[in-house]
């Protein structure tokens, strides 16, 4: 694992420049993609490349991390309805290719098959991440398996209350979501995680000073081959120089 501190200009610059080159390499690539805020700067600058025809997604295929259980994708809070939002609305990519967990009658049999869905597209090359404050990824929590598949998660109360601000208020935030499991997520073959912001210091010193444990997800990434963490210099304040 990698880890990459600069400013949060420059991390959009890097990790877009790195998907474009995926892309440009490999046109049917499959993309991991994921919402909340880190990855915006990532999309927009995707939105950007496209439109000036320096990248195409014609060919490309994305499998979402996660999603709400019990938003419909049209709901303005659903993860399917942020991607449209901010990415797939504004490229050329066919709409079929983009898959995001459905948050309606999934169960965890059902949520078993996004994986196998995954394996028979040919397995993620390249998968963009966040992190939460309590060092979540996707939507697994602290104490989930490290050979999690995709399944169904009950949300952390901390998890509800930083994702209340997109909501009225935190009664209307759902208390369970389906999201790939920490295995499902290792599989990916490049893996990019962005963590800025103050919010995130604790996390990613724990990330960078610990081992690898169930009680910090997103530790299991000290064991993938390729994982790099791109840090601002907020979110690496607490690191020792
Ligand atoms: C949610 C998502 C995660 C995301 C996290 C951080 O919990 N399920 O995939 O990484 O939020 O969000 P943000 O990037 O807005 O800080």
């Amino acid at each position: 694992m990698e880890i990459k501190i600069l400013d949060t200009q420059k991390i959009d610059e890097e990790v877009a420049n790195l998907f474009i080159e995926t892309i440009n390499n490999k046109p049917n690539c499959i993309l991991g993609l994921a919402t909340g805020s880190s990855p915006l700067g990532v999309y927009a600058l995707l939105v950007k490349a496209c439109k000036e025809n320096k990248v195409s997604f014609k060919q490309v295929k994305t499998f979402n991390l996660d999603e709400y259980v019990g938003l419909d994708g049209n709901h303005n809070q659903s993860y399917r309805y942020f991607m449209n939002h901010n990415l797939f609305d504004h490229i050329d990519i066919d709409k079929n290719n983009t898959r995001v967990p459905s948050g309606l009658n999934m169960t965890n049999e059902t949520a078993k098959q996004y994986d196998k869905e995954i394996e028979k597209a040919g397995g993620i090359d390249l998968q963009i991440l966040g992190i939460g404050s309590n060092g979540h990824i996707a939507f697994n929590e602290p104490g989930t398996p490290l050979d999690s598949l995709t399944h169904i998660v009950t949300l952390d109360e901390s998890t509800r209350k930083d994702n209340a601000r997109f909501f009225n208020s935190i009664d209307e935030v759902p208390t369970h979501a389906v999201s790939m499991g920490l295995a499902s997520i290792m599989k990916a073959k490049k893996i990019v995680l962005i963590a800025t912001g103050p919010k995130k210091a604790k996390a990613i010193k724990a990330l960078v000073e610990g081992d690898v444990t169930s009680s910090l997800p997103v530790s299991v990434l000290k064991n993938h081959p390729d994982a790099t963490i791109y840090v601002d210099f907020e979110a690496a304040s607490l690191l020792n120089k």
